[in-house]
């Protein structure tokens, strides 16, 4: 890990080499940690799945939430989401800032599945650190970033809390003093009717409702409002029902493999998708969401799931494959 002094006077930081080395990290799918106003992020490049997995892995997280996608500017945000009037409003007058804004994805948007845990939904942040900013630019890439730190501790709002949770997963500090916000940013959906707050932040309510000329519904305690993250429906259902520790397969069902000791009747399954032949859980992660979908065969079909071992990341691939399984009506 190398840690970065970064001074608000440094001149030009764009044509210093350690910008450049970052640059390459990040495009070479490593893990840095970057501040923003609100709290220190843990950033990858959002348009690789085996990075994105390397976030969640780094966390200890139990179950994939959808990470926030990082870009430099609004232009580069339509690449990857619609935005409805409500969304150009808030953009212009609150970007770059602390403000999330939940939208639905563009099919065109190369954001890997892992970062929006299959959703077809993004949440995407222009944040005013010059530094992520200029990353952002000079990659060329959107960057997933939660907070940085451990899953179940507070957000990093010094560069020695992130390097006391995640040093050995990371490969640049960025350090640029404590974060002037000091919470994660305020996050709106504006997926459906309802413009929905789901989770308070650094942008206050009343400053939002004043720009969108109506009042926020809170998630959860209005029927028309979407659910809170890591709620059920706010994650990929597949159609087809889910059989999880599949020790046998049958004609009709799709089989989602993991290594290459295959059950019995694999051979006539209607399909094969591997999570890792390799039986390497980060890339199991990062294939999770996607394979599900190409499993997919449709309602009345099953897809069965060969045993995924419990440790490392695959408690969370585990924690999603149960969420999927649940009966839903
Ligand atoms: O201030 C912040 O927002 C910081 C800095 C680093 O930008 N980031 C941050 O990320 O707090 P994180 O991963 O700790 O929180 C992201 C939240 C999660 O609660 C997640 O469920 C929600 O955003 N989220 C992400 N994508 C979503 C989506 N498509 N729909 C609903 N919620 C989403
Ligand atoms: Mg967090």
């Amino acid at each position: 890990m190398k840690l970065w002094r970064l001074s608000p006077s440094d001149p030009q930081l764009e044509e210093m080499q350690i910008f450049q080395d970052i640059c390459d990290a990040l495009s070479d799918g490593k893990l840095v940690a970057i501040p923003t106003e609100t709290v220190y992020g843990l950033a990858a490049d959002a348009t690789n799945g085996k990075a994105c997995a390397g976030i969640y892995e780094a966390k200890g997280r139990p179950s994939f939430n959808p990470l926030i996608s990082h870009i430099d500017s609004l232009e580069a945000a339509q690449t990857h989401a619609f935005f409805d009037d409500r969304a150009l409003k808030l953009a212009t007058e609150f970007w770059p800032g602390p403000l999330t804004l939940v939208l639905p994805k563009l099919p065109t948007s190369p954001v890997s599945d892992l970062a929006v845990a299959g959703l077809e939904t993004i949440a995407l942040r222009v944040p005013r650190s010059a530094v992520m900013r200029a990353l952002c630019k000079r990659t060329g890439l959107p960057l997933a970033a939660p907070s940085a730190n451990l899953s179940g501790r507070i957000s990093g709002t010094t560069a020695t809390d992130v390097i006391n949770d995640l040093k050995d997963h990371l490969s640049y500090v960025i350090d640029s003093g404590a974060t002037p916000v000091g919470v994660e940013s305020t996050i709106v959906s504006l997926v459906s009717e309802r413009p929905t707050l789901l989770r308070p932040g650094g942008l206050a309510r009343e400053d939002i409702e004043a720009v969108l000329g109506e009042p926020l519904a809170r998630a959860g305690t209005d029927d028309s409002a979407p659910m809170a993250p890591g709620m059920l429906t706010s994650h990929y259902a597949p159609n087809s029902h889910i059989r999880l520790n599949a020790d046998y397969v049958t004609e009709s069902e799709a089989l989602i493999t993991f290594g290459t000791d295959l059950p019995k009747g694999a051979d006539k399954a209607a399909r094969l998708v591997s999570l890792s032949d390799s039986m390497d859980l980060t890339e199991a992660a990062a294939r999770l969401f996607t394979a599900l979908r190409l499993a997919d065969l449709g309602r009345n079909r099953k897809i069965a799931v060969m045993p995924i071992p419990h440790h490392g990341l695959g408690e969370a691939i585990n924690d999603r494959l149960a969420r999927a399984a649940a009966p839903r009506e």
